[in-house]
């Protein structure tokens, strides 16, 4: 009876081993090997985190240059894909787009007191879809732009008056600071029509929850802190324009207006309303002023390039006005300027993806919900697109323009993958119109109108081009300067 049940359990045994192998075979072959993308030397529990620096993006640079184009990292639990070529930029947003329209999940969803109504984060799908086609054809289309026009040439004219009476002080400008504040004001008059005094600042508040909101983004309380405030204000600012509206004295509508009438439309939430304006601030203002200040600092370390700009700005507008929004289509030579510094300097230099599906690229596995970041910063450096990729040589969007590169002049909106500071495709930047035309117009009036010396006792200094560790790529240290007049603006 022993040999017996020895016996059987033995042959149970090699039945279960059987089933066993055969299983994991056939689970082997359901899921065949994956080939991830290749990845630096690891650390148990902390994975890559010790490869990287505090200006991430080029951290990223630097591996990849060691490890190729497309790379896997891991931080704690966590993992990602980072790509780094136009090539690979290409088959991600252009190839494989339809696999790539929706964003990851970062940092900790318990800030988000507006319940997932992101216009950022939220999945490619019905909300998103309605918002994009609301910020296209109304929100931030150019008839928007247009109506407000007088806005933003007067937050110019503040501009100009600060600096203009600096100058005649001999004092030094924090013209970082200047410019945040003003396209600030400029983004807050669009989307409500905020108050600018210097007494009730509401845009000067918003300037503080656009610029908190990078700086504590891992701070959970403090962002918390910092979103309540912004709700009671917009709460506040959302009244006034619900009774000027029953009063029947509404001006040119702005975005509130505009999301205020959907909103008795379908009678939604104002979650939604309150969500998108605090996300206008955070991706609008931030990004646009970095843009600037990295321009201004171009111009003043390369006077070549400024002393080319002002003939462009005389020979085409003359010496006897200001040049205004309208004479930029015929400065050439101002809108390479901007497509350089957007090159070099990209104030958004990571763009987040996630994948919706398994799938292959640069012939890697990708698995579904990889998260994926681009890395804009290296994209535009890729030696295969562009020559002494380092350098600021604004002239090689004019050769492009002349040798008519690809049938079409490069393009911001992503068209050409090796250019994308608005990334590209569907998740584009909606805003890229807005941010183009203010940057445009307040480089062209401050070279203009003003030289600006690093210092005062006449020493050639130049402005230090080092990066800080922000989320948008700013500079590291504020751009200080001494306006001095040239051209009387006012
Ligand atoms: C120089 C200024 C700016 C730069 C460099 C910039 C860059 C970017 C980039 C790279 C993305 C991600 C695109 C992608 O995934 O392919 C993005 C998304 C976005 N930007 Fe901008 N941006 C700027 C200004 C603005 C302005 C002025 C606004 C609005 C007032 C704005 C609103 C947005 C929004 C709402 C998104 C999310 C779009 C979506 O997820 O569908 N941006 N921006």
């Amino acid at each position: 009876m022993v040999t017996t049940d020895g016996t059987l359990l033995s042959f149970i045994c090699l039945i279960y081993s059987f089933l066993i192998v055969s299983l994991l075979k056939k689970k082997a072959k359901l899921r065949p090997d994956i080939k991830h993308p290749p990845s630096p030397p690891a650390v148990p529990f902390i994975g890559h985190l010790h490869h990287l620096s505090p200006v991430i993006h080029k951290s990223f640079h630097r591996l990849a240059q060691q490890f190729g184009p497309l790379i896997r990292l891991r931080i704690g639990a966590s993992s990602c894909v980072v790509a780094s070529s136009a090539v690979v930029a290409k088959e991600i947003m252009k190839t494989h787009e339809s696999l790539f329209t929706s964003r990851p999940k970062f940092g900790t969803p318990n800030y988000d007191i507006y319940d997932g109504y992101s216009f950022i984060t939220v999945e490619y799908g019905h909300y998103w879809r309605f918002m994009k086609k609301l910020c296209m054809t109304q929100l931030l289309s150019s008839l928007q732009l247009d109506r407000f026009i007088h806005v933003r040439r007067e937050e110019t004219r503040k501009l100009l008056k600060s600096l203009v009476k600096s100058s005649k002080e001999g004092v030094a400008v924090d013209l970082g600071a200047e410019l945040m504040r003003m396209l600030n004001n400029v983004i807050c008059r669009m989307v409500m029509r905020a108050r600018c005094s210097d007494s009730n600042n509401e845009a000067e508040e918003c300037r503080k929850f656009g610029h908190g909101g990078f700086r504590t983004c891992w701070e959970i309380k403090k962002i918390v802190k910092l979103m309540k405030r912004f709700d009671k204000l917009v709460e506040e600012v959302m009244e006034e324009h619900e009774k000027k509206m029953k009063d029947g004295v509404r001006d040119a509508k702005d975005m509130m207006d505009v999301l205020l009438d959907i909103h008795h439309d379908q009678n939604s939430e104002t979650k939604g309303i309150k969500n998108f304006i605090f996300e206008m601030f955070i991706a609008g203002t931030e990004t646009s002023s970095t843009a600037l200040q990295w321009a201004i600092a171009e111009l003043i370390n390369n006077p070549i390039v400024l002393r080319k700009l002002r003939e462009e700005i005389k020979s085409s507008v003359g010496t006897s006005r200001i040049v205004q929004e309208s004479d930029v289509p015929n400065l050439p030579y101002l809108q390479a300027i901007v497509k350089e510094t957007l090159r070099l300097h990209t104030p958004a230099p990571l763009i987040l993806r996630r994948c919706s599906e398994d799938c292959k690229i640069n012939g890697f596995d990708v698995p579904k919900d990889t998260r994926v970041l681009i890395n804009a910063y290296s994209v535009m450096r890729d030696p295969l697109h562009w020559k002494e990729p380092d350098m600021f040589t604004p002239e090689r969007f004019q050769r492009d323009a002349e040798e008519n590169i690809g049938q079409h002049q490069m393009d911001m909106k992503g068209l050409h993958l090796h250019y994308i500071p608005f990334g590209s495709g569907k998740r584009g930047c909606p805003g890229a119109s807005l941010a183009l035309t203010a940057i445009h117009g307040t480089l062209a009036t401050l070279a203009q109108c003003f030289d600006f010396q690093v210092d005062n006792e006449g020493i050639d200094r130049t402005i230090d081009m080092e990066e800080g560790t922000r989320f948008t790529a700013a500079m590291k240290k504020p751009l200080i300067c001494y306006p001095i007049l040239r051209f009387r603006p006012l």
